[in-house]
């Protein structure tokens, strides 16, 4: 930040400017009345000053004559009260506006439409290096070459939160996460195709330090926060559920009733395939007609008697039936 900051601004006002955007990412009622006062002795400082900054060499009235949508779009977001206002992003833009006004052709700007990928992020991370970002470093999406603006837009945002380049986070997801879009679309499914969830409340798209971006320490730490009953503590557990929940389930979608990941038996017997009673398939001998009947024939689904399929808390229920 600083070095993006001594680009557009000139000394005093400088340390001034970087410690208000530090209280106000912190956010609390108390830092917006710091920040008020702040910003008062910051303008009798840039008054007083006789350098004018880079800040106040251009309006951006001037930038609208040739820019008014880019100009409108920024300021209906936070992006256009930041110190520096077009210059934080685009440098300084003196020489562009002097020789568009006097040549009437456009002098250097930074383009961050053509921008490679790590020139952008650093413009971005110079203010957003903190929360959600802190660690954007060294994750998958950095390391494939995402930049910001491959989810984010600052003048052509869709979105109502997050100034995303879709309506909806999914949607942006998608765009890259094709095989994510035809899970959602199978029978069973998380709420995100009807909007009462997203991508982002299980992920956090800008994390390297969790095992696929994930929002918790590993997969089940992430489903009890929702599923909070399945976290027992079980007075008989199932070894699997407490491995991990995706044994059984698929997060994104799956056509098999509750996000299974197939179907039972089958389920069962990728693990189970020596149990007393085993899942073999039953023949003559043992089917209604036959001659040693089994039980097990006519609920070969094995959750219609093993219903606790999470654990027991029944004395009794270490066969997880109850
Ligand atoms: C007289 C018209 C005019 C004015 C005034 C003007 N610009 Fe521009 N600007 C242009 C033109 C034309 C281009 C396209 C240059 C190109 O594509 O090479 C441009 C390009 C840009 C770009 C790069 C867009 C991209 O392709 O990524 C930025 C950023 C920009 N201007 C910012 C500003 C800012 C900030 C101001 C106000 C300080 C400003 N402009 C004032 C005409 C103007
Ligand atoms: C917070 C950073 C930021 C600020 C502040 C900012 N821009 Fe941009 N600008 C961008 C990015 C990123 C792009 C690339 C396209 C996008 O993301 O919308 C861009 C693209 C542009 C373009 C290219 C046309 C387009 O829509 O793609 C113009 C022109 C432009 N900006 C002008 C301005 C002007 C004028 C201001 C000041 C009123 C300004 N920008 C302030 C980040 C910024
Ligand atoms: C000069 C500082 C500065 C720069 C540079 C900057 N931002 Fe911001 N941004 C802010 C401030 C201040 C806010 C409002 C407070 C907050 O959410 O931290 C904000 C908010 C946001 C938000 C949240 C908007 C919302 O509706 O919740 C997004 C997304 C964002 N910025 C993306 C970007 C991207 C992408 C870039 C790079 C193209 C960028 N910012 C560059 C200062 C900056
Ligand atoms: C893969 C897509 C993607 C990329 C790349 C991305 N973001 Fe985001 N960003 C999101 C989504 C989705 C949200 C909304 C998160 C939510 O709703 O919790 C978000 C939210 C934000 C916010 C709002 C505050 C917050 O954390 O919720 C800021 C600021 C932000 N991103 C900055 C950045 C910056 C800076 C970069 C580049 C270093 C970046 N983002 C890259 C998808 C992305
Ligand atoms: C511009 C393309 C693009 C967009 C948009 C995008 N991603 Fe990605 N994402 C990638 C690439 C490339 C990879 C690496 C995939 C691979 O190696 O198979 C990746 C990997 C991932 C991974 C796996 C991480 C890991 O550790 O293996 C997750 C999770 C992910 N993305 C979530 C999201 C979410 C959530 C969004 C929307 C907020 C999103 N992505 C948007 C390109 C994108
Ligand atoms: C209910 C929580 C949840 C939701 C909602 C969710 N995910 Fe995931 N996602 C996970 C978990 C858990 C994993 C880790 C899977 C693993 O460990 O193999 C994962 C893994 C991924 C991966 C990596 C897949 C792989 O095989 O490496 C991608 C890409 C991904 N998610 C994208 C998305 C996208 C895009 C969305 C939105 C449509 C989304 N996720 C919604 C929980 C979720
Ligand atoms: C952010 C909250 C949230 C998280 C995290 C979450 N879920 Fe869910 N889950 C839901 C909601 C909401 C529903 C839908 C409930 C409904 O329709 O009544 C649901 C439904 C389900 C269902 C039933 C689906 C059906 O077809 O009826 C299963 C199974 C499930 N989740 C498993 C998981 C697993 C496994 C994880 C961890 C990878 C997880 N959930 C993480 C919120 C969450
Ligand atoms: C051994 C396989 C298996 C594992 C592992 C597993 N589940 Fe399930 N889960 C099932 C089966 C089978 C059903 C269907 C039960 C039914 O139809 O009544 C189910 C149903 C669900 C449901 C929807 C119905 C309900 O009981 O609320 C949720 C939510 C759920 N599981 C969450 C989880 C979570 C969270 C984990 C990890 C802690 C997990 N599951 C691990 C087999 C498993
Ligand atoms: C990923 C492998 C796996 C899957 C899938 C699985 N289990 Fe298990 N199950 C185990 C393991 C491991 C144990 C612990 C065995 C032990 O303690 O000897 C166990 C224990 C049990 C027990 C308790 C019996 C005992 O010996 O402690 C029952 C009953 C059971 N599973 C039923 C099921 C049913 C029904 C399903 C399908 C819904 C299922 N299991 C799916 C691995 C699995
Ligand atoms: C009609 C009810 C019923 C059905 C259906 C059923 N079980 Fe069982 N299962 C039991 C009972 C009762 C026990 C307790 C041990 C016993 O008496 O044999 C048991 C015990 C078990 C055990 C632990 C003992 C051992 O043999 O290792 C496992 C594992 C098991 N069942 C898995 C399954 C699987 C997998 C399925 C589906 C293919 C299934 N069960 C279907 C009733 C059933």
């Amino acid at each position: 930040m600083i070095r993006l900051m001594t680009r557009t601004l000139g000394g005093a006002a400088l340390l001034l400017a970087g410690a208000m955007l530090l209280v106000l990412r912190g956010g609390p009622v108390q830092a917006q009345a710091d920040i008020k006062a702040e910003a008062q002795s910051t303008a009798k400082a840039e008054a007083q000053s006789t350098a004018a900054p880079a800040s106040q060499s251009f309006s951006t009235g001037d930038c609208a004559t040739c820019h008014d949508r880019q100009v409108a779009m920024v300021q209906k977001t936070r992006h256009g009260r930041v110190d520096g206002q077009c210059g934080a992003c685009h440098g300084d833009p003196t020489e562009h506006l002097k020789s568009n006004l006097e040549k009437g052709e456009p002098g250097p700007i930074v383009k961050l439409t053509t921008a490679k990928a790590d020139v952008i992020n650093k413009t971005c991370l110079g203010c957003h290096e903190k929360g959600n970002q802190a660690n954007w470093h060294g994750g998958v999406h950095e390391r494939r070459n995402l930049a910001c603006t491959s989810c984010h837009s600052i003048h052509n945002f869709q979105s109502d939160r997050a100034q995303l380049k879709t309506v909806r986070d999914s949607e942006t997801c998608f765009s890259c996460h094709a095989p994510m879009r035809a899970k959602s679309l199978r029978t069973s499914h998380h709420p995100v195709r009807e909007g009462k969830m997203d991508c982002s409340s299980c992920h956090n798209p800008h994390d390297s330090t969790r095992p696929k971006m994930i929002k918790a320490e590993w997969t089940n730490e992430l489903c009890y926060s929702c599923h909070t009953e399945k976290r027992g503590p079980f007075l008989w557990e199932h070894d699997p559920v407490r491995e991990n929940c995706l044994n059984c389930h698929d997060p994104h979608g799956s056509n098999h009733d509750k996000l299974l990941v197939a179907k039972m038996p089958f389920l069962c017997q990728r693990c189970h395939i020596s149990t007393r009673h085993p899942g073999t398939l039953y023949d003559g001998t043992n089917t209604a007609t036959g001659l040693s009947l089994s039980n097990r024939a006519v609920e070969h689904a094995c959750k219609n008697c093993h219903q606790s399929i999470h654990g027991s808390n029944a004395p009794s229920g270490a066969y997880l039936g109850r």
